[in-house]
């Protein structure tokens, strides 16, 4: 190979980096809280396809840590990224995220955890891509809550009362504040009493849900009617605890759990029969309009005429399903 001068080779990496663009694609610069994340998983990949014909994507692991992100943030801005798209490790870090990337004038696309309203005030090129945490709430409470009037030999000690355990995502993320709360809220509203044995984070994740479910297994056993879990994977690591535990054997040492994602994994447990039900968190969707707005704003196209509803100038909100063992089908690809 014949070897290029130097100094051209500098004015042509130089003049890539001043376009923005290399081989004629724009930048966008995506940051992920952590790639071992099953429901973010998808997320990612729906952004990844939904870009490949169209822009250059630097895609990024934060594995969890905020520090790390906002370092990877400043690398972005240097690169000359046109638009950002962020999955905060810790939302209320985007506050600092926005003010990094005004100073550059680079538009900003947060995804799946939530900013706080005044940080989505700071500044006019702030958008963000989710779900409403409290319907997938409210259809995860009213499904078992069906399940439960539908089945009253699920209430095992006949005190009218359904005794429960809730698993809770990472504090603090408005999906397991939401879920938590509304899902409660939906089984009131059905007229169904209950009693909490116990609460606590299994922090999105599988085997921690497993060790935790073990734990209360060992602790209160037979007493427990129902299990209510913030996303799937930690509803997965629930049934395998009690799996171990001699239930889920025959239809009398079934327990209710429910979850939310509608992963593959849950699909399958849904028609195998051990998880009840679960809740569509759109990942095709949320990655498609997360790139979508991401790409309009790098290139200063029109936000309005992505086909995105805009809601409060700011937000795209991406509609949940229940799900079932009878319309699993429809959710399988
Ligand atoms: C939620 C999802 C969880 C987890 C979390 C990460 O929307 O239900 O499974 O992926 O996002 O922020
Ligand atoms: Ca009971």
């Amino acid at each position: 190979m014949k070897k290029l001068p130097f100094a051209l080779i500098v004015a042509a990496v130089l003049f890539a980096g001043c376009a923005g663009s290399s081989g004629g694609k724009t930048r966008i610069g995506v940051a992920i809280y952590k790639f071992d994340d099953t429901f973010i998983s998808s997320v990612r990949l729906a952004i990844e396809s939904n870009a490949s014909a169209k822009a250059e994507l630097y895609i990024v692991d934060s594995q969890n840590q905020q520090g790390a992100q906002n370092d990877q943030i400043d690398t972005f801005l240097s690169q000359k990224v046109k638009a950002l798209a962020i999955n905060p490790v810790d939302r209320t870090a985007a506050g600092v995220i926005i003010d990094k990337a005004k100073a550059r004038n680079v538009p900003v696309v947060f995804f799946n955890r939530e900013p706080l309203p005044e940080d989505m005030k700071k500044w006019d090129k702030v958008y963000y891509v989710g779900a409403k945490a409290e319907q997938s709430g409210t259809m995860q409470g009213q499904l078992l809550a069906d399940w439960w009037k539908a089945n009253p030999a699920a209430d095992k000690n006949r005190d009218g009362k359904m005794q429960f355990i809730m698993l809770t995502g990472e504090p603090g993320h408005q999906d397991a504040l939401l879920r938590t709360e509304f899902s409660m809220k939906a089984i009131d509203a059905a007229g169904i009493k209950v009693e909490k044995l116990a609460e606590d984070t299994a922090m999105w994740d599988r085997a921690k849900g497993q060790e935790k479910m073990a734990a209360f297994i060992g602790k209160f056993g037979d007493r427990i009617e129902a299990v209510l879990c913030n996303n799937d994977d930690m509803a997965l690591g629930a049934i395998e605890a009690f799996r171990a535990a001699g239930f889920f054997k025959d239809h009398r040492s079934f327990v209710p759990i429910v979850g939310v994602d509608a992963t593959a994994p849950a699909l399958d447990a849904l028609e195998q029969g051990s998880l009840l039900g679960t809740v569509l968190n759109d990942a095709d969707n949320q990655g498609k309009a997360t790139f979508d707005l991401a790409y309009a704003l790098a290139t200063r196209a029109d936000i309005s005429k992505t086909g995105w509803e805009i809601a409060d100038g700011k937000y795209v909100w991406i509609p949940y399903q229940m799900v079932t063992k009878e319309n699993l089908r429809s959710f399988r690809k």
